[in-house]
């Protein structure tokens, strides 16, 4: 009967599209987004990081590296770098959201907790394969050329994030390299940080039981290589971090700051991800001068 009567069909088969439309996409704007999903500690973007993020989205970043650390184990543990997954409260500043659906690369969430120092990503923009030899992450050495400041202050007006003149004038002489590697490193420090306690393990030997070089020589390289020279150099001369060939320091000291890391200055812990066996062979690598 209805089907002979186009107009009420159309009417109605509009009506029940409605229903359905409003229960899933209008009637959720009530439950999400509510007071409770606000997070006191997450800051707007000052104007560095705010043009370091319109970089990132120039530049397209957002096709190789999601944002978003899904609630799973595997996720959490590889990306959460100490922060957890994602909390909808993080992003209230993110307009639009970047959370992609790619993973070419690492989710980049948290990479801000990551002890990566400005050093470091610089050497990383400018030349993926110099720190991890096995990326395919392009070179993004052209961003060493001055920041366009032009639409700064209007773009901080529009998005309705408080800034100080001397937000802007901290803009000067920056290059569009500076603003990427902001915005990189206030990726995910909002949130507070879980250490992992591993880090500030004690080794269980509190002497090197590894002083015959010969016997691990072969190992120990292996591990410098895989583990160390991206950032101390290929023979221990010092790149990023410290020149360690023929290192002075007491195989104690050594021992700690490989497992503890020196995080502020961007030496990562390894304590966790090598284990107490690897480090002493490093130790006793490290302190050969000869090769
Ligand atoms: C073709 C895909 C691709 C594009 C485009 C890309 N990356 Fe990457 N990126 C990767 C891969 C793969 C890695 C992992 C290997 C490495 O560290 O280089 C990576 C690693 C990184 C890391 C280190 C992550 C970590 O946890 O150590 C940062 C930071 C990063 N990329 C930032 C950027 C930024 C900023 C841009 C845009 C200017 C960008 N990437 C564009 C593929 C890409
Ligand atoms: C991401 C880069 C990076 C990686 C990877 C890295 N280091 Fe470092 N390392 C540094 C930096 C930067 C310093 C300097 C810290 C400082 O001056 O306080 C440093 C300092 C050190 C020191 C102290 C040197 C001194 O004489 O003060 C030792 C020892 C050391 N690293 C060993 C290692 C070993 C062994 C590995 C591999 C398991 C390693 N590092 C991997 C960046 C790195």
């Amino acid at each position: 009967m209805l089907e002979k009567n186009p107009v009420i069909f159309i009417i109605l088969a509009f009506v029940v599209i409605m229903i359905g439309t409003t229960i899933t996409m209008i009637a959720p704007f009530k439950w999400i987004n509510s007071d409770s999903d606000k997070i006191a500690e997450v800051k707007p973007y000052t104007p560095l990081q705010q043009e370091g993020r319109d970089l990132y989205m120039r530049e397209g970043c957002n096709n190789c590296h999601s944002q978003t650390v899904r609630t799973l184990a595997a996720d959490v543990e590889r990306y959460g770098n100490g922060g957890g997954f994602s909390k909808s409260g993080e992003f209230v500043y993110d307009r639009p959201h970047l959370w992609g659906s790619r993973r070419m690369g690492p989710d980049l969430a948290r990479i801000g907790l990551k002890p990566l120092t400005p050093a470091w990503h610089k050497k990383h923009l400018e030349n993926p394969q110099s720190v991890v030899p096995a990326s395919n992450m392009p070179s993004y050495a052209f961003l060493n050329k001055p920041l366009d400041t032009t639409y700064s202050e209007r773009k901080m007006k529009l998005l309705n994030f408080p800034y100080t003149k001397a937000d802007l004038d901290d803009l000067k002489g920056k290059s569009e390299m500076d603003a990427m590697i902001a915005y990189m490193r206030k990726l995910g420090t909002d949130i507070s940080v879980k250490k992992a306690e591993a880090a500030t393990q004690t080794p269980v030997a509190s002497t090197n039981p590894f002083t015959d070089l010969k016997a691990v020589e072969e190992e120990a390289k292996t591990i410098y290589k895989q583990a160390c020279a991206s950032c101390h150099g290929e023979k221990r001369e010092g790149t990023l971090g410290s020149a360690l060939k023929g290192s002075a320091k007491s195989d104690a000291e050594l021992y700690k700051i490989i497992s503890k890391g020196i995080e502020a200055n961007g030496m990562p812990p390894f304590g966790n991800s090598l284990g107490e066996q690897k480090i002493w062979k490093l130790v006793t690598y490290i302190k050969l001068d000869t090769k």
